[in-house]
C-alpha cells in the first residue's frame, strides 16, 4: 500500500490525498533556521516502501522547492522502493523556453533537479506547458483539474453559463469545462510584454448578453489577464463574471485588481492552498497514481 508524504506546503492536500487512497500519512517535521534555510524530517519508516510526496511548489517558491528536493531525497536514501512526487504547481514552468537571449530555461531546470534528487515520477496538474515534461529521465503526468472545477461549477446556480478562456491557449480547458457543463465556450487573445509583464487583451464580440460567464484559467498570478477579460465581458452585457482556476497564486493586489473589474466569486484548487481552493484536486491525483 503506497504511503502519502505530504510536504510543508501541501498538507491538506496530502491528507486529502491519503483519504481518496485509503491509506495512511507519514508526517513531516518542518521549520526554517534564523538565517533562511530549510530543515524538513521525515517521521516514519519507508524502507521497501512506495511513497507519494506531495508538495506543491507555488509561493515562496525556492522554499517550496528545496523542502521537496530534500524530502525526495532522503526518502530515496532510507530505503524506498518508488517515490513519486505530486507536485500539483509546477515552479517555473511558465519560463518553458529562452524567450529572450541568455535567460535560464527553468521549468526544465526545476524538472531535472527532482529528477536528481531522486524522483521515479511526477504527477503534476495543469502544468502551463506539457512541452516541459517531455524527455525526461522519468515518467511525468499532467492532470487536468478541469473535470472537478465543472463538477464545483454545476453546482452553482449560474444562468445559462458562458465559458470563457482568457487566452487561445487555454481554449481546450475552457472546452472541456463547458461540454462538462453542456454549454458553449469561446477565448480571448491575448499579448503579453516580455519586458513589463504587461498583458494587452484583444476585444472580440462573445455572446455574454445577460449571460453569467466564468472565465477559465490555469493560474492567476497577478489578476491582470482575468481582469482584461472581465472588463471586455462585462461592457458586452455579461449578468455574472466569476473566475475559475486550477492554480490561485494570488499574488498581492491580484483579488482588488479581479474584483474592480467586476468578477463576483473566485474559485480555485487547492493545488495551491489559498481561502479561494474550494476544489480539491486530491481525487484527480489519486486516480492518476492508481494508472501509473
Ligand atoms: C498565462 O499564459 C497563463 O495561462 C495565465 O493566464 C497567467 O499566468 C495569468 O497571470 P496573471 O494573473 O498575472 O495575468
Amino acid at each position: 500500500m503506497i504511503k502519502v508524504v505530504p510536504g510543508p506546503a501541501s498538507r491538506r492536500l496530502g491528507a486529502s490525498l491519503a483519504e481518496e487512497l485509503k491509506t495512511s500519512v507519514l508526517e513531516v517535521e518542518s521549520k526554517v533556521f534564523p538565517d533562511g534555510e530549510s530543515y524538513v524530517r521525515l517521521k516514519g519508516e519507508v524502507a521497501g516502501e512506495e511513497v507519494v510526496v506531495v508538495q506543491s511548489c507555488y509561493p515562496p517558491q525556492d522554499k517550496h522547492l528545496i523542502e521537496l528536493l530534500l524530502l525526495v531525497k532522503t526518502i530515496k536514501e532510507l530505503g524506498a522502493r518508488k517515490v513519486i512526487t505530486a507536485v500539483p504547481y509546477l515552479a517555473y514552468s511558465r519560463q518553458d523556453k529562452r524567450f529572450l537571449e541568455g535567460e535560464a530555461v527553468s521549468g526544465r531546470v526545476v524538472l531535472e533537479l527532482i529528477g536528481l534528487a531522486g524522483a521515479d515520477a511526477l504527477l503534476t496538474v495543469d502544468v502551463h506547458s506539457e512541452a516541459l515534461l517531455e524527455k525526461l529521465s522519468f515518467k511525468a503526468v499532467n492532470v487536468s483539474a478541469m473535470p472537478l472545477i465543472a463538477r464545483y461549477l454545476s453546482q452553482l446556480r449560474l444562468l445559462n453559463p458562458f465559458i470563457l478562456s482568457p487566452d487561445k491557449k487555454r481554449a481546450r480547458e475552457a472546452g472541456l469545462v463547458a461540454s462538462l457543463l453542456n454549454t458553449d465556450h469561446g477565448y480571448l487573445e491575448k499579448v503579453r510584454d516580455l519586458s513589463t509583464g504587461e498583458v494587452k487583451t484583444m476585444v472580440k464580440g462573445l455572446p455574454v448578453e445577460g449571460r453569467d460567464v466564468v472565465i477559465v484559467d490555469d493560474i492567476i498570478s497577478t489578476g491582470g489577464t482575468i481582469a482584461n477579460a472581465a472588463s471586455i465581458v462585462k461592457s458586452q452585457g455579461a449578468r455574472r463574471v466569476l473566475a475559475a482556476c486550477t492554480h490561485p497564486i494570488l499574488a498581492k493586489g491580484a483579488e482588488e485588481r479581479m474584483r474592480k473589474a467586476g468578477i463576483e466569486e473566485i474559485i480555485g484548487t487547492d493545488a495551491v492552498e489559498s481561502h479561494v481552493s474550494r476544489v480539491s484536486v486530491a481525487p484527480a491525483l489519486a486516480e492518476a497514481l492508481r494508472k501509473l
